[in-house]
């Protein structure tokens, strides 16, 4: 076909891949709804096991939907005892990796494996859902040689998670952070790794295939891995007043300034309020001010690109938070992975309902018909 025939996006930028119920994003007024309710009243409102219910079934629950899906990831909560022997034999990898090669391994131990039904996804979404959090911690605890702590069967999702890191239950207030960062994770539309998991699932593989897939693509810097990236920034800035030196020094050596930018969001992140304001209480709580003001001095010295779209994202005041709470910094992605497991687990199920196998093409443009030279005779 004639290069003029051929409309090329790469990146895939500005397509349409299908049609959801699930998440709307304005990108340029920087709206985010789930199933229709706007993200800033889930934050302030809702709960991770809420919204959890909301992504998967579509509809806010009334109190008994809501205390038996919370009673299901209640009941989630165990690892089978080769998973842990997995994270034992992988320990010493970056938790992203322990988490992928851990998920891909539960496929071999879930009941459900063969079972495609929309139900079956659900149960498994719940389940793993319960799963990644233990995975997360068990293995923060082991690759330091210490026993994982049992998960609570009584404190809620975020509670729990962070019971799992040293065996003590957090504030209330330190909790509600954690939940409503989970909140704000949940789901985000098609981006790489929701994408990635439409990919897996558009071949007919399995969920666990679809969610290993999606945590890969998680991983990377770009997705996921921006607020590890931002409190290494905010550690190479050490004081707000070289903040506007430092960003304009990244920035005319033409590198990123991690935390800032999106694919979709050419106005403010509507997530990233949430953790700011987070960020400033936990930070005057702990009476540790200091991340928080070099936070603001790097945000206002990138306030001239927000002309150009450029703002803060959900990553910039998220790894404050965890750091403030005292999660180590490699666990920073796996967190995004936490919360994110309700959202792929519905864009799986919405792929499922009407599949397609998902095969863009690629436009050809090395050399073509050339002669086949035998090895002997090849320079
Ligand atoms: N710092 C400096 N310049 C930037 C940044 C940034 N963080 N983000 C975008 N730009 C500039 C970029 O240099 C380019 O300029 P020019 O047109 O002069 O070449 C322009 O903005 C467009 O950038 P792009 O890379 O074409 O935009 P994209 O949509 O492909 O990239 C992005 C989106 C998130 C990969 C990018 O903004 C980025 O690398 N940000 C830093 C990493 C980060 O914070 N990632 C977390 C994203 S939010 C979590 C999630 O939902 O995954």
């Amino acid at each position: 076909m004639a290069d003029k025939e051929i409309s090329l996006n790469r990146g895939l930028q500005g397509v349409y891949l299908d049609r959801t119920n699930t998440t709307f994003i304005d990108g340029k007024e920087g709206v985010l709804e789930y199933s229709g309710y706007n993200i800033h009243d889930l934050a302030e409102n809702s709960n991770f096991e809420e919204t959890s219910y909301l992504l998967m079934y579509g509809e806010l629950p009334n109190q008994k939907q809501l205390d038996e899906f919370d009673a299901s990831l209640k009941n989630a909560r165990v690892l089978p005892q080769q998973a842990y022997d997995v994270i034992d034999i992988v320990k010493d990898s970056h938790p992203m990796d322990v988490l992928r090669t851990t998920i891909s391994t539960l496929s071999s131990f879930d009941e459900d494996r063969d079972d495609f039904s929309e139900d079956a996804i659900i149960r498994k979404g719940i389940r793993l859902t319960s799963q990644v959090p233990i995975i997360v911690m068990a293995h923060n605890r082991m690759r330091k040689g210490l026993d994982p702590i049992e998960s609570s069967k009584t404190l809620p999702h975020a509670a729990n998670f962070l019971y799992m890191l040293e065996g003590e239950e957090p504030s209330e207030d330190t909790a509600k952070l954690m939940d409503t960062d989970f909140v704000v994770h949940a789901d985000h539309g098609c981006n790489a790794s929701a994408f990635t998991t439409r990919v897996v699932t558009g071949t007919n593989a399995d969920f666990y295939g679809s969610i290993t897939a999606g945590i890969a693509a998680l991983s990377g810097p770009s997705h996921g891995g921006a607020a590890e990236g931002v409190m290494e920034l905010a550690k190479d800035v050490g004081t707000p007043e070289n903040a506007a030196a430092h960003v304009k020094n990244l920035l005319a050596n033409r590198e990123r300034v991690m935390g800032f930018g999106h694919r979709v969001y050419k106005a403010a992140d509507p997530r990233a309020k949430h953790l700011k304001d987070g960020v400033k209480k936990l930070s005057e709580e702990k009476g540790e001010t200091a991340w928080y003001e070099i936070l603001l001095a790097v945000q206002e010295a990138m306030t001239p690109y927000a002309r150009r779209g450029i703002h803060a994202n959900v990553d910039f005041f998220a790894g404050a938070v965890y750091y403030l709470i005292g999660i180590p910094q490699d666990l920073f992605v796996p967190i995004f992975a936490v919360g994110r497991i309700p959202g792929w687990t519905i864009q799986i199920l919405e792929q499922m309902r009407h599949n397609i196998l998902i095969r863009p093409l690629l436009q050809y443009t090395g050399e073509r018909s050339k002669e086949y030279i035998p090895i002997t005779k090849r320079d």
